[in-house]
């Protein structure tokens, strides 16, 4: 028998107020490069996105997120919508092995959901390229770009377990606001169990 199971998962919206912190201009190891919105970079952004989150207990939560065609879905709706930031945008780049092989490895974006409240959207480093100070710096980048456009508290969601990321948002200032919880489905067999004698 198919049986429906659900799960769910622990959530914290976290929060950056920018009128209590001044933002930091972002440090990046020399072997990495940000680079700003620009359309024609919707793809690499979407691969980036992929390539971080397909591992990730993220791709279980947000399916789209384990799945190119939709993360590049999820890139083109990002940066359609009205609020989309394009000063919270940024492309990392590890340029360390020459022009010739400069490797696309880091996403972020923010929505602005209000005159001065944004929303920064799922932050990814590709796996190879973790633990170099990218993360942190692209938030820096994002928060710095939101700051210039007038936003004063920036919001973000992250999954509970994700201690990695849970680390760095704390270390840059945010704290959480509030616990949530996504449900996911999953069809599981139910074998029968044996009767014990
Ligand atoms: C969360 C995530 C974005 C962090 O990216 P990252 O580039 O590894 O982040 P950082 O390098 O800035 O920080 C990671 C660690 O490296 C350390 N570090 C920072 N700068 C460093 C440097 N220059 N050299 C060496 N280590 C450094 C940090 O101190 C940190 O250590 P800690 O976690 O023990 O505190 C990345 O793990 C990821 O993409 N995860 C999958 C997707 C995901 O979960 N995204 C978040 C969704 S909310």
């Amino acid at each position: 028998m198919r049986v429906l199971n659900l799960r769910y998962h622990k959530r914290f919206q976290m929060e950056l107020d920018l009128r209590r912190l001044r933002p930091q201009t972002p440090a990046l190891h020399p072997d990495y490069r940000l680079s700003p919105w620009s359309p024609e970079l919707v793809y690499d952004h979407a691969e980036v996105k992929y390539l971080s989150f397909r591992d990730e207990l993220d791709a279980v939560i947000f399916p789209c997120l384990g799945d190119l065609e939709g993360c590049v879905k999820l890139m083109q709706e990002i940066c359609e919508r009205d609020g989309f930031v394009p000063e919270a945008t940024w492309l990392a780049r590890y340029v360390g092995a020459g022009p010739r092989k400069i490797e696309p490895c880091g996403t972020i974006q923010a929505i602005r959901v209000h005159r001065n409240r944004a929303n920064i959207q799922n932050i990814g480093v590709t796996p190879h390229h973790r633990g170099r100070g990218l993360g942190s710096a692209m938030v820096c980048a994002a928060v710095l770009g939101l700051h210039q456009v007038g936003v004063t508290r920036v919001a973000l969601e992250v999954t509970a377990d994700n201690q990695a990321a849970l680390r760095l948002y704390r270390r840059l200032g945010f704290h959480p606001t509030k616990t949530v919880y996504k449900t996911t489905e999953q069809l599981s067999d139910d074998s029968p169990r044996r009767a014990v004698r």
